[in-house]
């Protein structure tokens, strides 16, 4: 049977599918020209995406990566959890670098408020977890960015102790809200023995003065993407965190508090499922991870280092050095296949210039001998196979200055070649550093 044509406007979604930090900035940034309106649907100022534009480089957290474009619409959605100081902060700097966000920036009501109390909350669970240890003599914290994104998303779930974004921008509200919360939000970080004070009345100014400051961006977003959609506008979702640190698909408990992958899209936003036409799954030639959890190629050894160092592998958030190994294949292949990604971008590949021998893991050796060709997204299972690679020529060629993907070194193009043959997937962009023009795409 012959599916009819989907007819109008496409619309992308970019996503990453390893743990994070694949370059989802950079490639939303570049799709952007081509869509009218970019959404987040997930995370919080965890994030941390990078857009280079001519000799500015930029480090985005809650503001969409399209916000380069005066033109465009960003829509940070209802998935998304806010702290409004970051936010405000985002908002001055860029304006202090010349661009420009008005009109062109619309928040949810319905996103939810990160609190400075969640903020304590995150560190003083962390600084238990971190004393706490686990059947191998591993220390159980997950190893946060510390923005208060769990404590938000938790209380968001737990309903009554919440706080979003129509309760700060009405002072009224704001007021009835805080002093209901406060008690019980002391009595949490009481028994949790942090030491952060709630004083309610300096909250209440505080966060009046942010709510004033953000009220002109705060509308209901999901009429406004929907009319965006019946005026014959694109819409690009751009994914923040990882598919691997979905807090159902992933490596739990060493995920985020969102559904990151494509999955949250249609809760983040209010949008159904069927407005999604393209995925993009974004990917490193290799792979990294911060924070704690299991990661089967990881190399704690002078090829990991080399990675770092080459890549430059230092969160965008927190500045911690990045866990770096092997290009993990059975875990893009899950990803892909949940988040029903249609078009691969390959990022970083400058990076691996220069080693004899490249590794590719195509399976993982359970503890019984067996070989999987499947993930499994639970730590402690994950945490005990042994990942199975195939070894590939490498390349010593620079690769930064090449503009077409015919003039890649004949085994880097090898490489590329059998990550397709091995996922299935097209690789429609590959990236060769941070600039926009470092980018080789298929026509
Ligand atoms: P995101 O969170 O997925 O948006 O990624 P991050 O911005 O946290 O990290 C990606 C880093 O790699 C940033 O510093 C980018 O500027 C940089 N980057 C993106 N693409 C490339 C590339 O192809 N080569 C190199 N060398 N750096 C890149
Ligand atoms: P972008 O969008 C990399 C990781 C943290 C930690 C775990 C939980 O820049 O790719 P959280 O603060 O969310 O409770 O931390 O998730 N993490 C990320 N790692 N990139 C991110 O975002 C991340 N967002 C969360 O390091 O291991
Ligand atoms: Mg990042």
């Amino acid at each position: 049977m012959a599916y009819p044509q989907h007819i109008g406007p496409r619309h992308t979604a970019v996503v990453g599918l390893q743990w994070g930090d694949e370059g989802k900035g950079k490639v939303v940034d570049l799709l952007a020209r081509r869509h009218d309106v970019i959404v987040r649907y997930n995370g919080g100022a965890n994030a941390g995406h990078t857009v280079v534009v001519g000799d500015q480089r930029y480090a985005l957290h809650l503001i969409p990566s399209g916000i380069f474009y005066g033109e465009k619409t960003c829509v940070i959605g209802n998935g998304v959890v806010i702290d409004p100081e970051t936010l405000v902060d985002e908002i001055d700097t860029l304006r202090s670098r010349g661009i420009e966000i008005g009109e062109n920036l619309r928040i949810s009501d319905r996103a939810h408020v990160v609190m400075p109390y969640h903020k304590a909350r995150d560190e003083a669970l962390e600084a238990l977890l971190a004393r706490s240890r686990d059947r191998t003599g591993a220390d159980r914290a997950i190893g946060t960015t510390k923005r208060g994104i769990g404590p938000a998303y938790a209380d968001k779930t737990s309903r009554a102790t919440a706080l979003r974004m129509a309760d700060l921008i009405d002072p009224r509200r704001l007021r009835r809200r805080i002093e209901a919360v406060s008690p019980i939000q002391s009595a949490i970080l009481a028994a949790l023995g942090a030491e952060h004070i709630i004083d309610t009345e300096e909250l209440l100014q505080r966060f009046t003065a942010l709510g004033d400051r953000l009220a002109p961006h705060v509308t209901d977003t999901t009429y406004l993407l929907h009319d965006e959609i019946a005026a014959g506008r694109s819409l690009l979702f751009e994914g923040a965190n990882a598919s691997l640190l979905d807090v159902d698909h992933g490596t739990y408990p060493y995920v985020t508090s969102s559904n990151c992958s494509t999955l949250g899209i249609p809760a983040g936003t209010g949008l159904p499922l069927t407005h999604v036409h393209e995925v993009v799954g974004i990917m490193k030639a290799y792979s990294t991870r911060v924070g704690a959890g299991p990661f089967p190629t990881e190399q704690d050894n002078p090829i990991g280092d080399r990675i770092r160092d080459r890549g430059r592998e230092y969160g965008t958030t927190t500045g911690r050095p990045r866990r770096c190994g092997w290009l993990d294949l059975v875990a893009v292949r899950y990803s892909a296949m949940i988040c029903g990604v249609t078009t691969l971008a390959c990022m970083l590949l400058d990076v691996m210039s220069g080693f004899d021998e490249v590794q590719l893991c195509t399976h993982y050796r359970l503890p019984d001998g067996t070989l999987t060709d499947r993930f499994i997204p639970d730590a402690e299972r994950l945490g005990r196979v042994v990942p199975v690679c195939e070894t590939l020529p490498g390349w010593a060629e620079e690769t930064t200055k090449i503009r077409n993907r015919a003039d890649l070194p004949p085994n880097a193009r090898g490489y590329l070649a059998r990550i397709e043959e091995i996922l299935g997937l097209p690789i429609g962009m590959i990236s060769v550093g941070p600039e926009r023009s470092q980018t080789l795409t298929r026509v």
